[in-house]
């Protein structure tokens, strides 16, 4: 069965579209979300089982549409016990209900997850030839695709164009993760950890925006706290968890940006659709944001990097003396990775962003001292926490201002670290709006 409608994105310009979609959306108050889960035919189809568990166990009313092929993975009866509703790959089964038109029309997210390159070729050129693939087309609602395969299939011009194609109509495809793959070979391709696909999946659904706003944009997050080692086991550091880094830059992969993480000694698992660069140190993380930011629309440092270093790392473990002698630390100072990038841009247009975690003291407010701070570093926008209470590492929770060059300051109240990464990637896209093509920011 076919189907001659136009595509998602152009129907997000249709407003006789947006009506239906809103009406669907009132209509349905106070009713469970209503998600498809595509699973196309790839061994990662059972990580799929835990991503709908997930999504059934939050309260979404999940409706899975396998392929012919992903049964040979998965069977029906796992996908139907999981979802508590049953499954059909056709588009005759229980044809009174119109399936193939009445599973896309009434979805509020669908994800393919995996989505394999044929069942992507076949979105991105329209064929429907099975129900998740009609589905696809009569989808109206935020559309998500979790590429998995092997590292020459994903690179592949043929695949690399239908991926071009599904993003230009407003689909969000997410990066494959790096990694072992099927057999003994590792590269890009593996389908990311279903509980971050969650997390994505979630972001979508609960923002219930249709357009991906930051699509073809390039973003570079820093997380983390750096370490500088006097010793093989000790070091100065600092108690930053990563939680916010982490935060922006699964938001900003949710919202269609192409995503570079360099996290410092984190232990939080890797977001879906981001690459992640490990660091240690503060040298390390500025020269990965240095080379990063070259082709960054935004760098936000979220980052803790330490301030300084020792002059000196000894090989060998440093020891206590019998006479009771401490050893003297001779300190040496850090780049300011923010200052740099700020006052050397490498690219017209380009927004950075930087934090400051202030208390406040004789001389100034914590206003002040931020509103100093912004202009010493040379940045487009500061985070500002006041951390006068308490600490905001480690917490889910945080509350800033945000403070731009031009004075404004805007209050985000207290809620979730994936809140308030929102609120600063909405004063982002607005900043790289109002930059004409061309134009430089400073
Ligand atoms: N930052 C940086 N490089 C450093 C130190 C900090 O890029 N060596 C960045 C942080 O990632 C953050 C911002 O600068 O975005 C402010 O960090 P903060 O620790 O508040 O700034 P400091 O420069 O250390 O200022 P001060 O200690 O004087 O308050």
């Amino acid at each position: 069965m076919s189907s001659s409608v136009p595509g998602p994105s152009d129907h997000r310009a249709d407003h006789r579209a947006d009506h239906r979609a809103d009406h669907r959306a009132a209509s349905r108050e106070g009713e469970r979300p209503r998600v498809v889960l595509g699973v196309s035919g790839g061994i990662a189809a059972y990580k799929s089982c835990e991503l709908l568990r997930r999504l059934s166990e939050s309260g979404h009313d999940v409706t899975v549409v396998p392929t012919e092929a992903a049964l040979e993975f998965v069977g029906a009866p796992t996908w139907a016990a999981l979802s508590g509703t049953p499954v059909a790959t056709d588009v005759w089964t229980g044809v009174h209900a119109v399936p193939h038109v009445a599973i896309g029309q009434q979805a509020d997210l669908v994800i393919v997850a995996p989505a394999t390159a044929d069942l992507m070729a076949k979105a991105a050129h329209g064929l429907a030839d099975d129900l998740l693939t009609n589905t696809l087309l009569t989808a109206r609602c935020p559309v998500l695709f979790a590429p998995a395969m092997h590292t020459e299939m994903w690179e592949h011009p043929a695949t690399v164009a239908n991926v071009a194609t599904l993003r230009s109509r407003g689909a969000v495809v997410i990066e494959p993760a790096e990694g072992r793959l099927t057999g003994a070979d590792t590269g890009k391709g593996r389908l990311p950890d279903p509980s971050e696909l969650f997390e994505f999946a979630r972001d979508v659904l609960t923002r219930g925006v249709s357009s991906p706003d930051l699509a073809g944009r390039h973003v570079v997050v820093s997380a983390g706290g750096t370490r500088e080692h006097l010793d093989p086991v000790r070091f100065l550091g600092n108690s930053s968890t990563g939680l916010q880094g982490y935060a922006l830059a699964r938001a900003a992969a949710a919202r269609g940006a192409e995503v570079t993480l360099v996290a410092a000694n984190t232990a939080l698992p890797d977001p879906a659709g981001v690459k992640v660069v490990r660091v240690r140190t503060t040298a390390e993380l500025r020269d990965e944001i240095v080379s990063a930011s070259v082709s960054a629309d935004t760098v936000v440092m979220a980052a803790a990097p330490a301030d300084f270093r020792p002059e000196a790392t000894t090989e060998a473990k440093i020891k206590k003396t019998s006479d009771g002698a401490v050893p003297e630390l001779k300190l040496v100072q850090n780049p300011d990775i923010l200052a740099e990038i700020s006052h050397e841009r490498s690219r017209e247009g380009q927004v950075i962003v930087g934090f400051a975690a202030e208390t406040g003291d004789a001389t100034g407010s914590v206003l002040d001292l931020a509103r100093a701070k912004l202009a010493r570093k040379g940045c487009d926008l500061l985070v500002v926490n006041d951390v006068s209470g308490g600490a905001v590492f480690g917490s889910p929770d945080n509350k800033a201002v945000l403070l731009d060059v031009d004075g404004g300051a805007v209050d985000v109240p207290h809620g979730t670290k994936a809140a308030l990464a929102h609120a600063i990637w909405d004063r982002v896209t607005r900043l790289l709006d109002e930059t004409p093509a061309g134009s430089d920011r400073q």
